[in-house]
């Protein structure tokens, strides 16, 4: 079986890709009708026929296109693959959907920018990425949109209570340096800002636009507001009532392979659902994570 079909409430047929990822996770809380979830393990994005297949089985009524390789520092030394995810496999949807009426909804990444603009980006803004995973993301825009009904909404920052993602690793190395009582504290780069976005909340927003009828084209979604990842840590820990000092650093300290933009928040400039403040967002997914901890305890 390449994926599981799950039979909810109202009719529309959504096909979503990515299936364990963080914001799959949140489409298959949220969805209603029936949903057709991809899983790597049994199809891969990039095997066009089996996509084909699977799409054309299913005939859905819209795809959510959200697997993608988010390792943005492993892309720097695989870019080959990650292209290969990122924009042949993109081209892979456009082509099993070609000729249908079907939509197809992929998702981008405030990283297309190389964060010179110095204030908020907008949907007309011009591209320019810094580092391997960026462009693979722009080059899967394109392929994207050179399909009728191609929608790319760019997002940043994502994350949830599952998954691989910032607020999870600043809590679990936060709560390692509380067991040790090593006094160490978390050194978190300051000189990067962006869109926090909590999964959930783009999941709801992008429900919402769907059954609005969004068109064809780029749209930005991210969480409301914009912080730095020092802030985004500072926050956290605060929330989670963890009591761990939060340092700031520079990137060039960091020495991440990957390059990343000084400035990359992003709003929009069309008629979209908004997301509720990156603060609720990160309250929300702390909530849930007690709660989560809370009934493992109990
Ligand atoms: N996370 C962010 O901060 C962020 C920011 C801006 C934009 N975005 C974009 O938003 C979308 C969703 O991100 P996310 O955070 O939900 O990503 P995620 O948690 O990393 O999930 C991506 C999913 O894609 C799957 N996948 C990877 N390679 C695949 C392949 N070759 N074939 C089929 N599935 C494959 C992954 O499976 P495995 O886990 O098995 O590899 C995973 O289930 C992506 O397009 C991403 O580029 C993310």
């Amino acid at each position: 079986m390449r994926g599981s079909v799950s039979r909810r409430t109202t009719l529309i047929r959504w096909f979503v890709t990515g299936a364990g990822g963080q914001l799959a996770t949140e489409f298959e809380r949220l969805l209603e009708g029936e949903v057709y979830l991809m899983r790597e393990d049994s199809l891969d994005i990039r095997d066009a026929a089996g996509v084909a297949a699977a799409v054309r089985g299913f005939a859905p009524d819209i795809v959510l296109h959200t697997a993608a390789f988010t390792d943005v520092d492993g892309a720097e030394t695989d870019e080959e693959t990650a292209f290969a995810v990122n924009a042949l496999g993109t081209r892979t949807l456009v082509e099993a959907l070609r000729g249908s009426q079907t939509p197809l909804v992929t998702f981008s990444t405030d990283y297309v920018f190389d964060g010179a603009k110095g204030s908020p980006y907008v949907e007309s803004d011009e591209t320019n990425p810094l580092n391997a995973y960026g462009r693979t993301k722009l080059a899967g825009e394109r392929e994207a949109l050179a399909y009728e009904r191609g929608t790319v909404i760019r997002t940043a920052w994502m994350f949830s209570a599952h998954g691989r993602n910032f607020i999870r690793s600043i809590l679990s190395t936060a709560g390692e340096r509380l067991a040790a009582d090593s006094g160490e504290p978390l050194r978190v780069v300051d000189d990067q800002v962006g869109s926090p976005t909590f999964a959930g909340h783009l999941a709801a927003a992008v429900d919402e636009a769907v059954r609005l009828g969004v068109g064809p084209g780029i749209y930005h979604m991210a969480g409301g507001g914009y912080c730095s990842w020092f802030e985004l840590a500072q926050e956290t820990v605060g929330l989670a009532g963890l009591d761990v000092e939060v340092v700031p650093i520079a990137s060039a300290e960091a020495g991440r392979p990957a390059c990343r933009p000084a400035f990359s928040a992003l709003v929009s400039e069309r008629p979209v659902p908004r997301l509720p403040d990156w603060l609720d967002g990160l309250a929300a997914v702390i909530d849930e994570l007690e709660r989560e901890d809370w009934e493992a305890h109990a």
